[in-house]
């Protein structure tokens, strides 16, 4: 089986050879990447937006440069749209404290999924407790779909705020996030989307989707850990209060009060993380580079190869869809009798790395009626003999826990 030719712009592959099925947690980073966070640390450091020097003028223009990839990136309309946070759940935070906190009122309904990752309940939830405001949960099919008649009996004209992920992180099903969005507009509301598993797997356009608030993670598109996204629709932002208070928001402080600063440094208090988002314009372009066609046909073509091989395991149950091609590359599962935690430490002494768990998305559990499961995710470089080792190292699973000969 032929090797996929991406998978040596990795260095971990050579360094700790591994089949790296948990790129749904953390991707792995392509030589670009690290090269450019080296090459921003030994050619640019210094503190962007502050200094009147050249190696600050490099970071700042490093920072803007980088603002203006994502931009592209998701299409946002403009760079002033885009502000860096650590993260996904830093992003959703600050959509629920600078502007659920603020325009989310008593007696409004906020609409969710039963589906989303705890990043995406946890803040509605206190919005909906400090402000009054009725918190509705979206009930999926089994296979992941939200059907109308759902929406229809869930989404009332009370509902001002939809929060939803674009992607599963266990089921791995797109979400009808232009629907909601139609949906929710209609009443006067926005809608806030966790797209960390989207972004780095699919073509998503904030302009094309109707998105007014967008999250993701760079850490998951194989950019460095510690920058993340939020995309906000400009006349949002505008009339939000700042998330976080402190250096470089302000536009004057005085003793008894401050305006704040232009967007989007309005949103990002304190020294920022120029080399990680340095970092993360080289993940984007390498991402651009390989193309999402490509990233799509690579992850279906192996998730259709590992639904097959599952399908001779009759002990073997996949969460969600039935159809590889609606799994966006994510493979949640459970094996009769043994524990998920048991599945990966087997896999671990083939070498073969999943995530096993709640996977931060307990209701679902609940809801699915399984506690935990073991899970499988692909990415750009994984390939038919990934497929292969993990295969054959869950049809081991059994015996080794003595329940099969
Ligand atoms: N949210 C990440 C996952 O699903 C960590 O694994």
């Amino acid at each position: 089986m032929t090797e996929n030719r991406f998978r040596q712009d990795f260095p971990v592959f050579d360094r700790k050879p591994c089949v790296y099925l948990d790129s749904a947690a953390t991707a792995q980073r392509p030589a670009c990447v690290i090269e450019a966070e080296k090459y921003f640390y030994e050619n640019m450091n210094a503190n962007p937006l502050r200094g009147l020097y050249e190696l600050s003028m490099a970071a700042t223009d490093a920072y803007a440069e980088a603002r203006s990839s994502v931009r592209g990136l998701i299409n946002a309309s403009g760079d002033e749209e885009i502000i860096f946070t650590r993260n996904s759940t830093e992003s959703l935070n600050l959509v629920a404290y600078s502007y659920g906190l603020n325009f989310i009122h008593e007696g409004d309904e906020i609409v969710t999924t039963v589906m989303e990752h705890h990043s995406n309940i946890l803040p509605w939830q206190m919005v909906a407790e400090k402000n009054g405001a009725r918190l509705i949960y979206l009930e999926p099919e089994m296979d992941g779909t939200i059907s109308d008649e759902e929406l229809d009996r869930k989404i009332s004209a009370k509902c001002r705020l939809i929060a939803v992920g674009h992607v599963s992180n266990v089921l791995g099903c797109v979400n009808p996030v232009k629907k909601l969005a139609q949906r929710v507009h209609d009443n006067g509301g926005v809608i806030v989307v966790d797209a960390a598993q989207s972004v780095p797997h699919m073509p998503v356009d904030v302009q094309d989707l109707g998105c007014d608030f967008l999250a993701f993670s760079g850490h998951k598109m194989m950019a460095p850990f510690g920058i993340g996204v939020l995309y906000g629709k400009r006349e949002l932002l505008e009339k939000m209060p700042p998330f976080l208070t402190g250096g470089e928001m302000i536009e004057y402080v005085r003793l008894d009060g401050a305006t704040w600063a232009e967007l989007p440094h309005k949103f990002e208090a304190g020294t920022v993380n120029p080399a990680g988002a340095y970092g993360l314009k080289a993940a984007t372009e390498y991402l651009l580079n390989v193309g999402f066609d490509h990233i799509r046909k690579t992850e279906d073509e192996l998730t259709s190869a590992i639904f097959e091989g599952l399908s001779k395991m009759p002990y073997v149950h996949i969460c969600g869809s039935s159809d590889p091609l609606r799994h966006t590359g994510i493979i949640s599962f459970t094996i009769a009798g043994v524990h998920p935690h048991d599945i990966a430490s087997i896999l671990d002494t083939d070498k073969v790395d999943i995530r096993a768990g709640h996977h931060c998305a307990q209701p679902l559990m609940d809801y699915l009626g399984v506690g935990n499961t073991a899970r499988a995710s692909l990415y750009l470089y994984n390939d038919e003999n990934d497929v292969a080792a993990f295969l054959d190292s869950i049809g081991k699973v059994r015996r080794i826990m003595g329940l099969d000969a």
